[in-house]
C-alpha cells in the first residue's frame, strides 16, 4: 500500500463509529403506513397475500391508528373497500362511503396528532375495477374522471383528511383536485401527488387487498416500467399543477427515478414501498431463506438513501417500533 494509507475500514471497526459516520437514517417521522378498512366488517380480516396486513373494520381501523401513533409514524394512508360497487365509483364520492366514514373515525381518534392521508382514486369503488369513469367503448375517459376526483377530493377534506392522494394517473388530476379543493374552503388540505406510478406488477397483492374488480391492466394510464425522462415530465407537470408533495411508486425497483426526482425538485418526495414488496420479503422470510428484520431496514435505508424522505411501507409501524428499540 502507499503512503498515506487510505483505509476506509477504519471507520467501520466497531458499531460506535459506524454510527457516528452512517450517512442515512430511517426516522419512524418519514414513515407512513397504508391502511385499509372494509365496509361491514365486524371483525378485522387476514389479507393472504398480506401476511400481516389487515383489512380493518371500522373498529380494530380505530384502534390501529391509535397503536401507529403510539409507534410515532409520520402518517396513516387510508384505502377504503366498499360492500358495493358502480360503474362511476359513487361511493367514493358519497360521504357515508367507507372511505369518508373511516376518515372521520380516524380523525376522531387521533386528531393532530398524526398525519392523516386518503388515497384519492376510482379503482376501489367501481364495478369495472379502472381508476377513472369509462367512455361507451369501454376507454377511460380522462376529462370526466377528473370531475369525479374534484368532488370525491373535497368528500375527503369535509370528512377531515389532512392531505388527499390522487393515484389515478389522470393528466390534469393535481390542478382539478386542487381547484376543487380551493374552491370549497379547504386551502389548508395538501395534495401528496402520485406523480410517478408505473404500470407493475408488484401491485398483485393490493389488489387482493382491496378485492379489486380490474380485469386487463392499467397501461393506458400507469406509465410504462422504462421509462425514466417520462417520470421527470409527470413530475414537472404535478408541481406545476400545485402539488406539495410527490410521490415515485413502486420504491425499490425505481431507485434510479427516485433519485432522479429528488434531483429536479425541491418539494418533498416520498416512495411507495408497495405490497409486491413486502410480499416478495415476506414470503422469502417465511420460508428462512433471509433475515426478515434486516432485510427490511435495509429495504428502507436505501429508499431514503436514493433520496425520498418520506416512505410508504407496510411495515411502517413495526420498523417504527424497531427503531426506537434501537436508538
Ligand atoms: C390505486 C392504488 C393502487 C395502489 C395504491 N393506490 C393500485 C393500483 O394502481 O393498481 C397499490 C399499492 C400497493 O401495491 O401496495 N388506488
Amino acid at each position: 500500500m502507499s503512503y498515506p494509507e487510505i483505509r476506509p475500514r477504519r471507520l467501520r471497526r466497531n458499531a460506535a463509529v459506524r454510527r457516528l459516520v452512517s450517512e442515512t437514517r430511517v426516522d419512524p417521522a418519514e414513515l407512513v403506513v397504508p391502511m385499509f378498512v372494509k365496509e361491514g366488517l365486524t371483525e378485522p380480516r387476514a389479507v393472504a397475500s398480506l401476511p400481516g396486513v389487515l383489512q380493518h373494520s371500522r373498529d380494530s381501523l380505530r384502534k390501529a391508528a391509535v397503536e401507529a401513533v403510539q409507534a410515532g409514524v409520520g402518517g396513516i394512508m387510508l384505502f377504503g373497500v366498499p360492500a358495493s360497487r358502480d360503474e362511476t365509483g359513487s361511493g367514493g364520492i358519497d360521504p357515508d362511503g367507507i372511505l369518508n366514514v373511516a376518515i372521520r373515525d380516524v380523525i376522531a381518534e387521533v386528531g393532530d396528532a398524526t398525519v392523516v392521508m386518503s388515497d384519492l382514486c376510482l379503482d376501489e369503488f367501481t364495478s369495472h375495477g379502472h381508476c377513472g369513469v369509462l367512455t361507451p367503448d369501454g376507454a377511460v375517459d380522462n376529462d370526466a374522471t377528473l370531475s369525479a376526483y374534484a368532488r370525491m377530493a373535497v368528500a375527503q377534506a369535509d370528512a377531515g383528511v389532512h392531505v388527499v392522494g390522487p393515484s389515478g394517473m389522470m393528466d390534469g388530476q393535481v390542478g382539478a383536485v386542487r381547484r376543487a379543493l380551493d374552491a370549497a374552503g379547504h386551502q389548508d388540505v395538501s395534495v401528496l401527488a402520485y406523480a410517478v406510478k408505473y404500470a407493475s406488477a408488484f401491485f398483485g397483492p393490493f389488489r387482493d387487498a382491496v378485492e379489486s374488480a380490474l380485469e386487463g391492466d392499467r397501461r393506458t394510464y400507469q406509465q410504462d416500467p422504462a421509462n425514466l425522462r417520462e417520470s421527470l415530465r409527470e413530475v414537472a407537470l404535478d408541481v406545476a399543477e400545485g402539488a406539495d408533495m410527490v410521490m415515485v411508486k413502486p420504491a425499490l425497483p425505481y431507485l434510479d427515478v427516485v433519485a432522479a426526482v429528488r434531483a429536479a425538485v425541491d418539494v418533498p418526495v416520498a416512495a411507495y414501498q408497495v405490497s409486491g414488496e413486502y410480499a416478495t420479503v415476506e414470503a422469502a422470510a417465511a420460508n428462512g431463506w433471509i433475515d426478515r428484520e434486516r432485510v427490511i431496514m435495509e429495504t428502507l435505508t436505501s429508499i431514503r438513501r436514493a433520496g425520498a424522505q418520506i416512505i410508504l411501507t407496510y411495515w411502517a409501524v413495526e420498523a417504527a417500533q424497531l427503531l426506537r428499540q434501537r436508538y
